[in-house]
């Protein structure tokens, strides 16, 4: 196993944030970090050797996000987002009492966007068959409101898809109808996208779902904490430089080619630096 020591920022608040996820799921989230926190340099690190994350069982995704976790702090990093629900699901509080900086997860910013959205507080969330099993969104929005109905429903080929890039026309339109057209005609008034990499494929279930649900997106709201935490450990980078875009680093267990190009796509600036790294020596 590698040592977990690397680079060091002699200014912590210098140093980048990490970021990880199964594959390219977790880039909307490091797409919503950069829009709220421009001045934030990224270490991205996705797993895509080894996606999907969603129906392995607890023990393989502890032990794959002990290792992306070990990685991450070689790069520096000054605080940890988890970018994947199914870690933030399965692994999260094992793994927090570990880790030396602050580390936060997608599931409970998402829990608390969608109970302040919904109207009716009927709820739906769809996620992987992990996130979905584990009833963590359930518990979580039940302690923020205890009348709240939750409504959930795994959606395992929303991932492939996304891995694939094929995001748009039929074949994900029929996915979609298949897996959403029962929760559509449920009474919910809000669904919850509890998975990192279904945002991507936000046309084709906004379109099965209809104007009447609001889709929550906990990127959003993950971006929000983050800001809050930073700025209360006092880790919160002063002021991007003039002209000087921050660092963003991206790191993958295979396929670093193809995760340049898919990121072009998800990311307002196209990367090319994308560095594949033996992650099982970590
Ligand atoms: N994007 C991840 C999530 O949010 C995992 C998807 C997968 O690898 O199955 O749960």
């Amino acid at each position: 196993m590698k040592e977990a020591r690397g680079i060091q920022y002699q200014d912590r608040r210098e140093a980048p944030i990490g970021v990880f996820d199964s594959g390219v799921g977790g880039l909307t989230v490091v797409r919503e970090i950069l829009r709220q926190l421009p001045a934030e340099g990224i270490t991205y690190f996705g797993d895509t050797a080894r996606v999907p994350y969603g129906s392995k069982s607890r023990e393989t995704i502890v032990r794959y996000s002990r290792q992306i976790i070990r990685f991450l702090m070689t790069r520096g990093v000054k605080a940890i987002v988890v970018a994947c629900n199914t870690v933030s699901a399965y692994a999260l509080e094992e793994l927090r009492p570990e880790v030396e900086v602050p580390i936060i997860g997608v599931v409970k910013p998402g829990a608390k966007m969608a109970a302040s959205v919904t109207r009716n507080g009927k709820i739906g969330v769809i996620g992987t068959e992990g996130t979905i099993g584990s009833g963590i969104y359930t518990s979580f929005l039940r302690e923020l409101r205890p009348d709240i109905q939750v409504l959930g429903k795994a959606c395992p080929l929303f991932v492939p898809l996304a891995e694939e890039g094929w995001l748009e026309g039929e074949v994900p339109m029929l996915v979609a109808k298949s897996y959403l057209t029962k929760l559509r005609h449920s009474g919910i008034d809000t669904l919850i996208l509890g998975c990192t990499h279904y945002p991507l494929l936000r046309p084709a279930i906004a379109e099965v779902m209809g104007p009447e649900v609001t889709l929550v997106n906990p990127a959003y709201e993950t971006a929000v904490s983050l800001r809050s935490l930073l700025q209360e450990q006092r880790l919160d980078k002063q002021g991007a430089e003039e002209g000087k875009a921050p660092l963003c680093e991206f790191f993958v267990s295979d396929a670093a080619e193809w995760f340049n190009r898919f990121a072009g796509r998800i990311l307002p600036t196209g990367i090319a630096n994308t560095r594949q790294i033996p992650i099982e020596e970590y």
